[in-house]
């Protein structure tokens, strides 16, 4: 539905939401601020787009430690080794859990894919309930409309990127 859809009694022009992601949720946009991390531009404009789905305050509430005192220039300006370390320590924990996200994804949804995908492929497999194939288009695609794998590898290297060297 590239041109949206008519929602009947809501407005008479057509309009285009994203599906229900978790990539909504406030507190990762939170972590991400405040820590500094920097995602790449396509990455970055579909982070942007899903906080448009926040509650207006969880939104404020993000944009707000943007708008602060960049807690990795204090880093960095302290020299203090105890606190660079503690710093990467946090950016590293955000980069397992995307990491161990990326498997859980992988399993539930490209393992699962291909098994789905294999069963069809078997003879007599053309009848029952789980006959009817999905749209290709949608096979790389999170509930979000993000290209998953590339998404999510790009925001946990990018968040890796966001260590502080010695
Ligand atoms: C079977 C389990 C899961 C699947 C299949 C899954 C799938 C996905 C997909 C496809 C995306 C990409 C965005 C989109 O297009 O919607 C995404 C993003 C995200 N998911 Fe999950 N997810 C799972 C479990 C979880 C869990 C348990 C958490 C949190 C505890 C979580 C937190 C997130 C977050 C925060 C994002 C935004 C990207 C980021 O900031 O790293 N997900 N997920």
């Amino acid at each position: 539905m590239a041109h949206g859809l008519i929602y009947e009694g809501v407005s008479p022009e057509p309009m285009a939401f994203s599906g229900g992601s978790a990539a909504q949720s406030t507190v990762l946009h939170a972590f991400d601020e405040f820590l500094g991390i920097c995602h790449r531009e396509d990455s970055a404009a579909f982070l942007r787009r899903m906080r448009e789905y926040m509650p207006p305050a969880h939104r404020a509430f993000v944009e707000e430690i943007h708008g602060a005192v960049s807690l990795r220039q204090l880093v960095l300006s302290s020299g203090d080794t105890r606190l660079r370390a503690a710093f990467n320590l946090c950016v590293s924990a955000l980069v397992d859990f995307r990491s161990c996200h990326i498997t859980l994804v992988t399993k539930y949804i490209a393992a699962a894919a291909a098994k789905a995908k294999a069963r069809r492929a078997e003879p007599n497999a053309g009848a029952g309930p789980s006959a009817g194939k999905p749209p290709s288009a949608l096979e790389a695609k999170g509930t979000g409309g993000s290209h998953i794998f590339s998404f999510l590898k790009s925001i946990r290297d990018t968040t890796r990127e966001g260590m502080i060297s010695a």
